[in-house]
């Protein structure tokens, strides 16, 4: 190592220790660069998958307002993966190289969105469970050490917040129906709560990525602390919303100051992971699709900028 290069590497590091943000044009070691990239890149990948298992009911949306929130909702989420795009293109790389490292199967997003959204009721419970865990994840990486990152978390987490009482607003006005709305309120809460606990990813005495991540102020809590917190703030949330959690182990722990959860069935999380959760391919084809069926309209953007760019230089030069 150079003297030059240690004396960036001393400012990285006192950046770091004293909690002010690393920007674009500051030093950075190619291993922070590279987990940030992969990061926010499986971020922005969530974002718009996620677009998916929602977009499936806005044709089917009970009312004409719930149509519009949802249509809303969705909206937000690609306008998170666009934040999320242009912060990852600040570390050097861009939105379309990351998208074809999506393509090609080389970059993952979340697996929750690797589940069917079966009826009106999963639309409330993932903004409710999945929203829910993403806010919890995310609150902390507001003060991320890469600034980029942090500012765009700012404004998603607000964005989020909203989302998450739309999905409790829904459940709340189905639990609140007829017998035949609470009981479908129920199922679905049924099925979305083990993915939503498995969103915070593996235990973590067997997360890779969590120890450095730490180091660098890139993650602020672990896994299993973000899990706890997020059970924490669903229970007393399910009371009002007159369900039930589907875990008989639920028990609050008067010692531990949290409530006691059951063993995640982590098997199935791995499945997910590995493709075989029952809608990866389907989002796949779908997210491949889009883009492809899209072509035209980046070419069509591109063709217009140039013109502009063109049309810019003429009157300068006249
Ligand atoms: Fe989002
Ligand atoms: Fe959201």
């Amino acid at each position: 190592m150079t003297q030059a290069t240690r004396a960036l590497e001393e400012h990285f590091n006192r950046l770091i220790e004293a909690d002010q943000r690393v920007e674009p044009r500051d030093w950075m070691p190619e291993g922070y660069r590279k987990t940030l990239i992969r990061q926010i890149a499986q971020h922005a990948h969530s974002e718009i998958i996620g677009m998916q298992p929602e977009g499936n009911w806005i044709t089917r949306a009970p009312s004409l307002r719930r149509k519009a929130i949802l249509i809303a909702k969705v909206q937000d989420e690609a306008g998170h993966g666009l934040y999320l795009y242009s912060a990852a293109e600040t570390l050097g790389v861009s939105r379309a190289e990351l998208l074809d490292l999506l393509h090609a199967g080389k970059q993952k997003y979340s697996s929750i969105f690797n589940y069917p959204t079966l009826t009106w009721a999963d639309v409330g419970a993932i903004g409710w469970l999945v929203d829910g865990a993403a806010i919890t994840n995310q609150v902390p990486l507001c003060r991320c050490s890469y600034g980029p990152y942090a500012r765009a978390m700012v404004r998603i987490c607000k964005e989020e917040s909203f989302h998450q009482r739309q999905g409790f607003e829904i459940l709340y006005t189905l639990s609140h129906g007829t017998p035949e709305q609470k009981a479908m309120a129920q199922d679905a809460v049924n099925r979305w709560y083990w993915p939503s606990l498995m969103m915070f990813g593996p235990p973590d005495e067997e997360s890779k990525h969590s120890a450095q991540s730490m180091a660098w102020k890139i993650k602020r809590h672990s896994n299993d602390e973000l899990r706890q917190k997020f059970v924490d703030m669903i229970v007393p949330q399910a009371e009002a919303l007159g369900l039930t959690l589907p875990d008989p182990d639920l028990k609050w722990n008067p010692e531990r100051g949290h409530y006691d959860f059951g063993l995640i069935d982590w098997d199935e999380f791995y499945e997910v992971l590995k493709g075989n959760g029952p809608c990866n391919r389907q989002r796949m084809e779908h997210r491949r699709r889009a883009h492809e069926e899209g072509a035209w309209v980046r070419e069509a953007a591109l063709a217009y900028a140039r013109k502009q760019e063109e049309r810019a230089r003429k009157e300068q030069a006249a």
